[in-house]
């Protein structure tokens, strides 16, 4: 901790999560006065990012930071350039000299990146949402920042235990803050489908009233799926919905007998076990279910995606399940939208464009890893996220009480060792759409505990997604640096041996 009466030090240019591309430490630095104005011009993209900056700022600085033109060479400058090819989507460059600080990127979603850079290189105090003495200072220099992958998510299953539209814009927050561009939200399972839909109302009647535990359920009406999707989007993330078929569906068996084979209802599932319950392959108003369902989806999702599952479908044979995933992947299709399914989707054949998201670990067979190889060899783009490395509701150690333990132990050391490029044989960088953090919640039932989980392990998976190389002896310096952040934030989050917290230069 800094000692009383000391302010806090400059956090060194480069000190981020994700690491960025290029770091260039200059002469100088820039430092927030009363007179500090944060130049956007009067409307546009880059206004609404300036906003979101002010929003971060004044509290904790105390300063006026009003919004002015963008005409003038001092002060925070935000600036949209198309001119700035190199950048791409999401890239920026951050600018720091003494009297002027200025952020340039192509497209709003850099400015905004840019702005996550900024935070970072700021005192942690910076976060609080009260004044708070400062100096704020950056120092001197460039960073020049792309990501390396276009997909960066993180996934919240909704349906073993239900998250509140609150719970996840906090959550949707801290995603933001280390660049994670995609939220999946598995919506629907055994235990409890979490998203109204109008032609099929029972499923959030006798379809969500519980959970794991036989705790209370919830969902979500439309109005507040797309307050969640429009949050997102604010913070630049895109919103991808799961509705796990054809196995995971006992909630959807329970309200709606008629999809089961006899037409007699099951009980929604408050246990924790998977691979029991299938929709009925055989019965044409399976197909209505489906087209209804993701019909009514694609109409309030914005985004590119429908996840439609496709895991664990044990229940169901291995000719049913090609067949269903077949006609489940033309209805994405019809209603235009792409394909995700879990790595299982080698065993149908997937439709084009279709995105597979592994979910193997360590002890995944040969056999298995093969097939999705061969997902790769048709041109299906991968998402990883690899069990035994970014699924946040394993436990860190054999004495948390939190969490599963099928794939392992997943420390933060851990959770940070391997690369995207060379983690699964016959599946080159190329195939690679990109990673993704997953907290499956069957012991998750609050924001604390969410957070726990999530901290420090969603940033290995975070700067797995953004940054190329990294190793471990450098990455936990960087995490340690968090902390104080997190604490500002008032994030629970596991104080891993792995990570030298509360060393010198922290930021504290
Ligand atoms: C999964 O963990 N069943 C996708």
């Amino acid at each position: 901790m800094t000692p009383p009466g000391t302010p806090p030090l400059p956090t060194a240019l480069g000190r981020v999560v994700p690491a960025p591309a290029s770091v260039l430490p200059g002469d100088g630095a820039y430092t927030l006065t009363s007179e500090t104005a944060i130049r956007v011009g009067a409307t546009g993209e880059a206004r609404t990012v300036g906003d979101y900056l002010a929003g971060v700022l004044r509290p904790s600085t105390g300063l006026p930071l009003p919004l002015t033109s963008e005409d003038g060479e001092d002060g925070i400058r935000l600036r949209l350039d198309p001119a700035e090819s190199a950048l791409g989507d999401e890239g920026y460059r951050l600018e720091s000299a003494d009297g002027a600080l200025t952020l340039t990127a192509r497209e709003p979603a850099g400015l905004f990146h840019a702005v996550q850079t900024l935070r970072q290189l700021l005192p942690p105090a910076v976060e609080r949402d009260t004044a708070q003495p400062g100096p704020w200072t950056v120092p001197g220099g460039v960073v020049t920042d792309t990501p390396r992958f276009a997909y960066r998510g993180a996934m919240v299953d909704v349906a073993r235990h239900f998250f509140t539209v609150g719970q996840l814009k906090r959550y949707i927050d801290q995603l933001a803050l280390y660049k994670i561009n995609k939220l999946h939200l598995h919506l629907t399972d055994d235990q409890g489908w979490r998203l109204a839909i109008d032609s099929w109302p029972e499923l959030t009647v006798a379809g969500a009233a519980t959970a794991v535990g036989g705790g209370s359920g919830g969902h979500y009406t439309k109005a507040q799926y797309t307050e969640i999707v429009e949050y997102a989007a604010s913070r630049h993330l895109e919103v991808i919905p799961e509705i796990d078929f054809p196995g995971h569906t006992a909630a959807a068996l329970a309200a709606y007998p008629e999809l089961n084979p006899d037409g007699v209802t099951v009980e929604v599932h408050t246990g924790t076990e998977v691979g029991f319950s299938s929709l009925t392959v055989g019965k044409e108003i399976t197909y209505d279910f489906v087209d209804d369902v993701l019909r009514e989806v694609a109409e309030i999702t914005p985004g590119r995606y429908l996840h439609i599952g496709g895991d664990e479908a044990d229940a169901t044979s291995a000719e049913d399940y090609a067949v269903f995933m077949k006609r489940a992947q033309a209805v994405v299709a019809k209603y235009g939208k792409t394909v995700v399914a879990w790595h299982q989707l080698a065993g149908a054949e997937p439709a084009p464009g279709a995105v597979a998201q592994y979910w193997g670990w360590d002890g995944t067979s040969a056999e298995e890893r093969a097939g999705v190889a061969g997902l790769a060899a048709q041109g299906v783009r991968l998402i990883l996220s690899p069990a035994d490395r970014t699924y946040l509701d394993h436990k860190y150690t054999a004495e948390d009480e939190l969490g599963l333990k099928w794939a392992g132990l997943v420390e933060v050391d851990h959770s940070y060792d391997w690369d995207p490029a060379t983690y699964l044989e016959g599946v080159p960088q190329d195939a690679v759409l990109g990673v993704e953090a997953a907290i499956w919640t069957e012991t998750v039932e609050t924001t604390e505990q969410l957070e726990y989980m999530a901290f420090p392990r969603l940033l290995s998976t975070a700067e797995r997604g953004w940054s190329a190389g990294g190793e471990w002896s450098e990455f936990r310096h960087r995490l340690a640096a968090q902390a104080p952040r997190w604490e500002a934030l008032g994030i629970a989050y596991y104080k891993s041996p792995t990570v030298p917290w509360g060393e010198a230069g922290s930021g504290a």
